[in-house]
């Protein structure tokens, strides 16, 4: 090895850190994956009250032999933000104990929004596995990494499956769970409208949430067949099973959330397009609504960033969708025909894309 002068050993030191961080992320989700697996978030809570390692380890009802491999996961999921710990006083002694934080209660199973499916289904084996091809992939002639270790679209996996669907089905539900608490307070979005399509709607948690704000709005949620066969709407709210590739029925407005970034460019062209045809049927007016991610580098927090490039990658390993930052959005709008749009960062990861024909 070279000689080097102490600033550049402690340079090289530093940067032997940040490689042994980010070549054990891994275990930051597995161990959170392990978290939810044992239901510790849950424990917690119905606990009542900070939890002691003891008291943690005999709710576990694992081996006590295990208890400091528990004391281990814990100082992991504590540093990770995931759980908190502070002193209690038992029998005259004090000790330490857990508590939940702010991300560990959305994993609470009885509470709304809950996560736990989201991780455990971005965690699933059958996904994770595909992860491990990208290199392989990017030399190959498959659409995605997924499709070159499993053979099938990420698609197709989800819905020959009905169990895969209704994981998934849950994730996003927990995510429109979020959503809808910013939605309720958009009434501008939603004003002078008189009926609005929620394409790719899932099971309708979102519309359902609209349907409820506004009631003098007729809600409409179009879903692949599968989805949609069994669902029972409202006054104001109802299902259609339909391809938004092939035809959107007319609205005033249609809502696309987290949709887009499912697809490719041409794909996505294709969606706006047909959502441009269903909100100009009644002459000019209309609006498209997309909830999706916007990336911005350059204003947005480190750790902003990183989430939504994580997702990106996510939707390019599944599914060759992506995220997109504002000239790549500005781009798609303009190739499907709208003329102009309003971008608002109301709901975290995701923004409020308004487009007008
Ligand atoms: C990422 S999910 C978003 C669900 C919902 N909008 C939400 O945010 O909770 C994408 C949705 O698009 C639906 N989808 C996929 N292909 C479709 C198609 N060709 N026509 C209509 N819906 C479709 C899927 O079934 C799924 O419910």
């Amino acid at each position: 090895m070279d000689s080097i002068n102490g600033n550049e050993a402690s340079e090289l030191l530093q940067a032997q850190t940040h490689l042994y961080k980010h070549m054990f992320n891994f275990i930051s989700s597995m161990s959170l994956k392990c978290a939810i697996h044992l239901g510790i978030p849950d424990i917690i809570h119905k606990h009542g009250q900070p939890i002691s390692l003891p008291e943690l380890v005999s709710v576990l009802q694992i081996d006590p032999t295990k208890t400091g491999h528990v004391d281990r996961l814990m100082r992991l999921l504590v540093h990770d933000g995931f759980f908190a710990k502070t002193h209690v006083h038992d029998e005259s002694k004090e000790q330490e104990a857990y508590v939940l934080t702010t991300p560990s209660k959305l994993l609470l199973k009885d509470k709304d929004p809950c996560f736990s499916s989201f991780v455990q289904a971005m965690l699933d084996p059958k996904i994770f596995i595909s992860w491990h091809s990208m290199g392989d992939w990017l030399g190959g002639k498959e659409l995605t990494p997924f499709e070159f270790s499993d053979g099938r679209d990420f698609w197709d996996w989800i819905n020959q499956n009905p169990e895969h669907r209704k994981q998934f089905d849950e994730t996003m539900d927990s995510d429109s769970k979020v959503i809808s608490l910013a939605l309720k307070d958009c009434k501008s979005v939603f004003e002078g409208l008189s009926s609005l399509l929620d394409v790719g709607g899932g099971t309708g948690t979102v519309a359902k949430t609209i349907s409820e704000a506004f009631p003098h709005l007729k809600c409409t949620v179009l879903d692949l067949p599968n989805v949609v066969a069994n669902l029972t709407g409202s006054e104001n709210l109802n299902f259609v099973g339909g391809d938004m590739f092939q035809a959107i029925p007319p609205a005033d407005a249609v809502l696309l959330k987290w949709i887009l970034h499912d697809w490719d460019d041409d794909e996505c062209i294709k969606i706006l397009k047909n959502s441009k045809e269903a909100i100009s049927s009644k002459g000019e007016g209309g609006k498209v609504i997309i909830i999706d991610i916007v990336i911005n580098e350059k204003t947005e927090d480190h750790e902003l960033t990183a989430a939504k490039l994580y997702f990106d990658m996510n939707m390019m390993v599944a599914c060759n969708g992506q995220e997109r930052n504002e000239k790549q959005w500005e781009k798609l709008l303009l190739e499907a025909g709208f003329r102009n749009y309003k971008i608002t960062p109301i709901f975290g990861l995701k923004s409020l894309i308004e487009a007008y024909p």
